[in-house]
């Protein structure tokens, strides 16, 4: 949004939508395609607040509902190589859900049982972030989730954060973990071996089997990890950030 605004000096998101609908000649096409795929997997509520549909549902004429392909989601956070990702998210289970689940995997006690050392270690360590189309959703290859996952490459942040519910843990979304900054990528992807080795573990995690339409989840996105875990047909959940 931010190179957006800058190229085509506008002043809002919606000031920029309202243009590449209206077919403004001044803004590339390759903008306008960027805004229409991201128009396409959102709707509104009657209130105007923007959900994004997480869905591998198509439309008749084969166009994406939402944001993924169908298949599983593998372990993330969303907006995850991004310094200003958004802290907390809500999911309500819409269409399909029963028989599948979203679960959670969260890294507080993981930060509070290694040793001091190493918790020395981590408090002081940047990783380094970039997208890989397939990493998240297997069967996801183009790009439109890079514009919400990481933008840039190489986008820096803190392993270690405080979440807005004051509990220190690991902002550690592996689906664009990269590196570690002042690490050559072997001696990165070693340290990440170590972590995972006793960070994915059945005691840190809750999956949530949806039992029913409207089911409601809301969590944590700062120092948790969430992923949705077996496909059932086309489940459509809607999902909105805060
Ligand atoms: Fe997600």
């Amino acid at each position: 949004m931010y190179d957006l605004f800058k190229k085509y000096t506008v002043v809002s998101w919606g000031e920029f939508v309202r243009r590449v609908i209206r077919d403004d000649a001044c803004i590339e096409e390759t903008d306008k395609m960027l805004v229409r795929d991201f128009l396409g997997v959102h709707q509104s509520t009657p209130e105007g607040i923007g959900i994004t549909r997480v869905s591998g549902k198509k439309d008749k004429n084969g166009n994406r509902l939402g944001l993924f392909d169908e298949g599983e989601l593998l372990w993330h956070s969303n907006e995850a190589g991004n310094l200003i990702f958004t802290p907390g998210v809500a999911l309500l289970a819409a269409e399909n859900v029963i028989g599948s689940s979203t679960g959670f995997l969260q890294t507080a006690d993981y930060y509070e049982s290694i040793s001091e050392v190493f918790r020395s270690e981590l408090d002081e360590m940047v990783l380094l972030h970039r997208y890989t189309p397939g990493k998240l959703n297997p069967g996801l290859r183009d790009d439109l989730a890079r514009t919400n996952m990481c933008p840039v490459d190489d986008a820096e942040i803190p392993i270690v954060i405080q979440s807005p519910g004051g509990i220190k843990g690991l902002h550690y979304p592996v689906n664009t973990v990269h590196g570690i900054r002042g690490m050559s990528k072997k001696d990165s992807d070693k340290v990440f071996e170590e972590i995972n080795k006793h960070l994915f573990l059945d005691k840190y995690i809750f999956d949530h089997w949806y039992k029913n339409k409207g089911d409601l989840l809301l969590f944590d996105n700062s120092i948790t990890l969430h992923r949705r875990f077996r496909e059932c047909s086309k489940p459509l959940v809607l999902s909105y950030s805060t």
